[in-house]
């Protein structure tokens, strides 16, 4: 199964790709957590990109899809594959169907005051693993618990930041919902409910769409 994760930021996209991941075993391919990584490393797109996360800014649609598209490479995709915050732009979503055929986008929806809230309270880690402090702490605060490496808050959570990266998902990412829509393969699915809820309604969908 091909899957896209879509949604505002803070949506869960990340923490619902980690449990569904987990359970069905199919592998995750996250742009945002790439970007941060090549951040972090320095490497040559780190360095280029660095300013336009910061500002809540999209990279680029080439830079983009040539990193999903090097990244696919290394991926075993025998299983399929969670597609965590790709695509994010009409033109990312037409460039996407020359690579990928895509079974379901899970549109996962939250409040605009919700956002805030999540994305304030959020801890990261370099492992790509998220925790909420309230509703989905670390076993040992600020420690995560898959490499015991030191949780961190994102460069990007700054309300300037989060109130510009809201914008640019209003005006360039969420058309792709009725660009899915069109497409017949859109699931709804409530993210304000609660962690263990909105994965019980992505899991139960899987499951079903499996038997079809
Ligand atoms: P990216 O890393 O993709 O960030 P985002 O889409 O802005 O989304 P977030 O990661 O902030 O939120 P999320 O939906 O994953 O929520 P999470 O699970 O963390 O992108 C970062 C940047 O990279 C972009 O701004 C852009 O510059 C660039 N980029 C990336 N992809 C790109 C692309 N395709 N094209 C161009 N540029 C790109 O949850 C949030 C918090 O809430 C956590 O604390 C979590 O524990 C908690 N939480 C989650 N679910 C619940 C729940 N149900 N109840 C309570 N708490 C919850
Ligand atoms: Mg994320």
């Amino acid at each position: 199964m091909n899957l896209i994760f879509f949604g505002i930021i803070g949506s869960g996209k990340g923490t619902q790709a980690e449990l569904i991941s987990n359970k069905f075993h199919i592998p995750i391919i996250s742009t945002g957590n790439i970007f941060r990584r090549n951040i972090k490393n320095k490497t040559k797109l780190g360095i280029q990109i660095e300013h336009i996360l910061a500002k809540g800014h999209l990279v680029d649609d080439e830079i983009t899809v040539q990193v999903l598209k090097n990244e696919l490479k290394k991926t075993n995709l025998k299983k399929g594959i969670i597609l965590d915050g790709f695509p994010r732009t009409l033109h990312q979503a037409k460039m996407l169907e020359h690579i990928l055929s895509i079974d379901h986008v899970f549109n996962i929806s939250l409040s605009e005051h919700e956002v805030r809230t999540r994305i304030s309270n959020r801890r990261t880690c370099k492992c790509g693993a998220t925790y909420h402090i309230k509703h989905n702490p670390p076993k040992k605060e600020g420690i995560c618990d898959k490499c015991k490496r030191k949780l961190f808050v994102r460069d990007d959570s700054k309300p300037a930041v989060v109130k510009n990266r809201i914008r640019v998902y209003k005006n360039k990412t969420e058309k792709l919902i009725e660009f899915y829509k069109e497409k017949k393969i859109l699931i709804n699915i409530n993210g304000n409910l609660a962690i263990k809820e909105v994965f019980k309604q992505i899991s139960d969908k899987i499951i079903e769409l499996k038997k079809k």
